[in-house]
């Protein structure tokens, strides 16, 4: 996959793009990403690319022009017509679903504002906007850098064992299990006996529980559109029942209430 990012900060991107899982997906080829300055596509001596806002107020906002610019400069370089995402706290809140949705895109260019905001005509070059959370950074740098961590891990080859992508968080909609290693006792907690047993099927069984037990403690506003089948759902009921936890199910959940 290729991905063009827009922004007046490039040099926040190149440790981030050379190091780890997304440096590797570079130096293999898996990822084509590129950085380029808005600046570039001023057309004043001074490269300026914000003003006041029309109306008054505090803060600055980002003109139109360089990005309009910037935009069809990098999509006309493209052999594939690339999904422009501009990262704004205004988006549809990123997902695993969403960063799925994205991942199948061969080409995306990522525009990343600043300051207060961009001119609303901006709109004009931009098929979507994404937030990567109810709360305000000064800009779309690290939410870029968040989207393209979350899309290398669905490139196949990427992530060395595919299982380990699988098993992520919210793969299925659920929560992964606990993890442990070495050693077996620290501060005098010990590791689960089971997962020292050798017994594989024993020790899937109790992953399997405790990505339900941990969803549902911990994040049962995912269980409504997590992937189950019918003997997980089962077991999720039974936990629920256990842990005293029935009123964290999905309505129409409960034991005796259940629609199929
Ligand atoms: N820019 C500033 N805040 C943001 C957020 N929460 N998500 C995406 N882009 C942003």
């Amino acid at each position: 996959m290729r991905v063009t990012v827009l922004t007046i900060f490039p040099e926040l991107f190149e440790p981030f793009l050379a190091t780890s899982l997304v440096g590797r997906a570079r130096a293999q080829g898996r990822m084509d990403i590129r950085v380029r300055q808005l600046r570039d596509f001023t057309d004043d001596p001074h490269r300026v690319v914000d003003d006041e806002p029309y109306g008054g107020g505090a803060g600055m906002v980002m003109k139109a022009e360089p990005w309009l610019r910037a935009v069809r400069a990098v999509c006309a370089e493209e052999a594939d017509e690339p999904r422009r995402v501009l990262l704004s706290p205004r988006g549809a809140r990123l997902d695993e679903a969403g960063v799925r949705r994205l991942a199948a895109c061969p080409s995306l260019v990522l525009l990343c504002g600043r300051y207060e905001g961009i001119d609303e005509r901006v709109a004009a070059v931009v098929d979507e906007e994404v937030s990567i959370g109810d709360y305000v950074l000064s800009g779309g740098e690290l939410p870029a850098m968040v989207l393209i961590e979350a899309l290398s891990r669905q490139i196949p080859g990427v992530v060395g064992d595919p299982d380990s992508v699988e098993h992520d968080s919210f793969r299925r909609g659920l929560l992964d299990h606990p993890h442990y290693t070495r050693p077996r006792r620290v501060e005098g907690e010990p590791v689960p006996e089971i997962l020292l047993s050798g017994d594989h099927a024993a020790i899937e069984r109790w992953r399997r529980h405790h990505a339900l037990l941990d969803t549902l403690r911990r994040r049962p506003d995912l269980l409504a559109t997590a992937r189950l089948d019918p003997g997980e759902r089962a077991e999720l009921e039974q936990i629920a029942v256990e842990a005293g936890l029935e009123e964290n199910l999905p309505p129409g959940w409960r034991r005796g209430k259940m629609e199929d």
